[in-house]
């Protein structure tokens, strides 16, 4: 055996690189399972610097998801709003009103409220929300009742084989498009026909849809 150590070296220092790389393993495993963990915090709601309400929002106010996410439909990205949409009420809406006070800080010193992110793909993977939206698929089956949710939180893994159980066999969850937006839509009994309907008429391309390159390209 090659001597990895001078022959002088005495057991503590031996033991103590040993000692240290038994350490060091351990290490990495417990940090890759946190990183796993954090990333997939299903159901744990966010807290974000301001306590916006998507229930109250969403819900009671019925405002549209378009009236602030509005590139959902055209973009692969679906931004949060500026300080200047939440504006467009709060100039007039509980002026003052201390619950708002991240929103007025935001605007008076034109600095973007720093929202937290609840949903973070890896960076290997592409996602486009223009062609879910525009293909029938509803935004409640990635994201839940989030007209229901004070802060939000992740209602699906998105893990690869989440992604992958729709792309098999997307017949199973497409909607008519005009329900896209319905976040209480549940699909038909006759699901499976209609959803094959929807496939042709939309024109989707399902075989192709598990192919790796769809998303790692
Ligand atoms: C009045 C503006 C407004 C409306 C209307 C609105 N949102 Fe939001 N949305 C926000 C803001 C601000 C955030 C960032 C703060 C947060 O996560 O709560 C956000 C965050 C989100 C997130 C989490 C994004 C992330 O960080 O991953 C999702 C998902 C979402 N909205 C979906 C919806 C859906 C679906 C609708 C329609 C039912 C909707 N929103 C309507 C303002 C709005
Ligand atoms: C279309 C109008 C509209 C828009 C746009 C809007 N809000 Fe509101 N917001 C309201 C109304 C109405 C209330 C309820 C006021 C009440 O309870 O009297 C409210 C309440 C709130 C409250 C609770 C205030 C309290 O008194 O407890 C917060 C926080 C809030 N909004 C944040 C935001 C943020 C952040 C944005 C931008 C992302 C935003 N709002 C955009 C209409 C709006
Ligand atoms: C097929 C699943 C799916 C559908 C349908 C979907 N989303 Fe998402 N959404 C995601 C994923 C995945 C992410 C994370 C994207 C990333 O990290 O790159 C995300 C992120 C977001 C974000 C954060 C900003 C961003 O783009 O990263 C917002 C806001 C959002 N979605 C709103 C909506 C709204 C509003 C709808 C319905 C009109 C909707 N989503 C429909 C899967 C979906
Ligand atoms: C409920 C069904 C469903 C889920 C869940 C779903 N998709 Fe899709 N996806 C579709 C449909 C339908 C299309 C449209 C196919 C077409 O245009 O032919 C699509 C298209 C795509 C495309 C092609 C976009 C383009 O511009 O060509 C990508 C990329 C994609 N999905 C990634 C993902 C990822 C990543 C996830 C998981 C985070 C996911 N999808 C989850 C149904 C789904
Ligand atoms: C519908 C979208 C989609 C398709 C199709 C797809 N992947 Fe993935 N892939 C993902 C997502 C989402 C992740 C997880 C990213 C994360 O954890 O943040 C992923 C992760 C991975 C990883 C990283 C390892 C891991 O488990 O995190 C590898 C390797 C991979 N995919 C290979 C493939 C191969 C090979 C194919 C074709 C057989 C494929 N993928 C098809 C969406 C897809």
């Amino acid at each position: 055996m090659p001597q990895i150590l001078p022959p002088n070296a005495n057991t503590f220092a031996k033991w103590s690189i040993i000692g240290g790389g038994i350490f060091l393993t351990a290490l990495v495993c417990a940090l890759v399972i946190f990183a796993r963990t954090e990333e997939n915090r299903v159901g744990v709601p966010v807290e974000q610097p301001v306590g916006f309400q998507h229930s109250l929002h969403s819900g009671e106010l019925g405002i549209d998801c378009r009236y602030c996410h509005t590139s959902v439909e055209v973009a692969a990205y679906a931004n949060v709003p500026p300080t200047e949409v939440c504006m467009t009420c709060h100039s007039q809406i509980r002026v003052g009103a201390p619950q708002l006070a991240g929103v007025y800080n935001s605007w008076e010193t034109e600095t973007p409220i720093a929202w937290n992110k609840v949903h973070d793909l890896a960076d290997f993977v592409y996602f486009s929300h223009s062609a879910h939206i525009n293909n029938g698929v509803g935004c409640n089956h990635c994201h839940g009742r989030v007209d229901q949710m004070s802060a939000i939180w992740k209602a699906a893994p998105q893990t690869m084989g989440w992604c992958l159980e729709c792309h098999r066999n997307p017949a199973r969850y497409v909607r008519p498009r005009e329900e896209v937006f319905n976040l209480a839509y549940e699909a038909p009994e006759n699901q499976l026909e209609l959803g094959a309907q929807l496939v042709k008429a939309y024109d989707i391309n399902a075989d192709a849809l598990a192919n790796c390159s769809i998303c790692h390209r």
